[in-house]
């Protein structure tokens, strides 16, 4: 169980967000790729990132597969290991945006009630979700790592969208249809908004 550290008081820091934000030159903003797996979410986040860097903005990718090798190893996929992984990358991209970068977050993260805390902890504006919205279908035919068809062979339990939910998310900034428009052109709506 989580516990609450007692004694610990806030630490006044004299360089705050705005100035960090300011000597970067931009708006931090948390982009929040929220979908199934293989709906395209790191490969739209890959995008946006390249073409935010050419822009010569400051930006980093947060993904679930790579932090989960390193932050998340302990974590696995019961529902009660997706919330801690949701939570503990949603505090991760806070700190980011507090160190001044665009922070482009790459998670399944398929419960509502954790991408509405991760909203909360960012201001008004500065927290875009994107619905990266490919259906089931279409991302268990594509199948790149091949999990969905152990999944349906009974190999790998709680995937997402088999035996685990996905909740969709009602209140994104943004919805992606990979299945109509190519990534090129989702990418960009994503870095003119
Ligand atoms: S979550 O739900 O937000 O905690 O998941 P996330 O950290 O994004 O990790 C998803 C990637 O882990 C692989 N994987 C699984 N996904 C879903 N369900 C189960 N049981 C599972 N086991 C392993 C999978 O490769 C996911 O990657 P993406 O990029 O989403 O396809």
């Amino acid at each position: 169980a989580l516990r609450r550290a007692g004694n610990i008081h806030w630490q006044h820091l004299d360089v705050d967000r705005q100035a960090r934000a300011r000597s970067l030159g931009q708006s931090p903003r948390c982009v929040w790729f929220t979908g199934l797996s293989g709906s395209g979410k790191s490969t739209l986040a890959n995008l946006v990132d390249k073409r935010l860097h050419a822009l010569g903005r400051h930006a980093f990718i947060l993904d679930g597969d790579n932090v989960r090798h390193g932050l998340n190893r302990d974590l696995g996929f019961t529902d009660e290991d997706r919330v801690e992984n949701i939570r503990r990358v949603a505090e991760v991209a806070r700190l980011m945006t507090e160190a001044g970068l665009i922070v482009l977050v790459s998670f399944i993260s398929p419960f509502r009630a954790e991408r509405r805390m991760a909203r909360s902890l960012f201001g008004e504006g500065e927290f875009i979700e994107v619905f990266v919205d490919t259906p089931l279908a279409v991302a268990e035919s594509r199948d790149v790592k091949g999990l969905y068809a152990k999944a349906r062979a009974g190999e790998l339990p709680n995937f997402t969208g088999i035996d685990s939910p996905y909740e969709a998310p009602e209140d994104a900034e943004l919805v992606l249809d990979t299945v109509n428009e190519p990534a090129d052109a989702l990418a960009e709506r994503i870095v003119v908004r």
